[in-house]
């Protein structure tokens, strides 16, 4: 799979400053299919953008409790994930679809995510969340593509202020859905989602930008 600049020639390839884009797996998996699709979209975003993708073992937080808001070793912990949030200018939320909804770690990591400006009341704790540019994308074994997973997901960033690009990526039957060298085999999808990156692309571009 040959890796091009999406925006060309809107933008012109690794002109500085790159603006930062977090990508968020909303599965724990080692074999997640959508981490994997995840790292499909970052190779695409890679030369117009600083990409980052949010792992799962650099979020390790235990199940919310509002009990827990004032344990300052776990606020420790949760503070780097807030700032990976805060710092970047786009989000691409990857999440598998649970009984028809976002995964419970995904709902988890945003709900301590959430609570740090009202932990932090009064100092410089912003909504990570808000205005900031999210493509929404899931991908699934059988055929549905998560697409109840995925309108749940919009509801939830919705309620938090993002601002949710209209395209989304459902790819359905995705354990098949790659060929050997790493290019997708439905080439309908892979003109979607190349369109989709591009749109959303130019929306983090024009964005007022949070990583200054
Ligand atoms: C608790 C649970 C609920 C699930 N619910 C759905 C569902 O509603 N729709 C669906 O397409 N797949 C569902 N699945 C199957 C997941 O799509 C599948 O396990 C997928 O591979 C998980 O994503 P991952 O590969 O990124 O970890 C469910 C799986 C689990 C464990």
């Amino acid at each position: 799979m040959t890796v091009k600049s999406i925006l060309s020639p809107i933008k012109k390839p690794n002109e500085p400053p790159l603006k930062t884009i977090l990508i968020f797996p909303g599965s724990q998996r080692k074999q997640s299919l959508n981490r994997r699709l995840a790292l499909h979209i970052e190779s695409l975003l890679t030369q117009d953008f600083r990409v980052e993708i949010l792992e799962a073992d650099a979020v390790d937080l235990p199940l919310f409790n509002q009990e827990m808001e004032q344990d300052q070793v776990l606020l420790e912990k949760v503070k780097p994930v807030y700032e990976r949030f805060r710092t970047a200018d786009g989000l691409v939320v990857v999440s598998p679809e649970y009984n028809g909804s976002f995964s419970p770690y995904l709902k988890n990591t945003v709900d301590w995510v959430s609570r740090m400006p009202r932990i932090h009341a009064g100092q410089d704790y912003i909504n990570p969340f808000h205005s900031k540019p999210l493509l929404l994308a899931c991908a699934t074994p059988g055929w549905s593509g998560g697409i109840l997973g995925l309108q749940s997901a919009r509801n939830l960033f919705a309620y938090l202020g993002c601002f949710i690009l209209p395209e989304q990526l459902s790819l359905p039957y995705a354990a098949g859905a790659w060929e050997e060298d790493g290019s997708l085999c439905d080439l309908y999808f892979n003109d979607h989602l190349e369109l989709t990156l591009k749109r959303f692309g130019m929306v983090v571009e024009n964005a007022p930008g949070f990583s200054q």
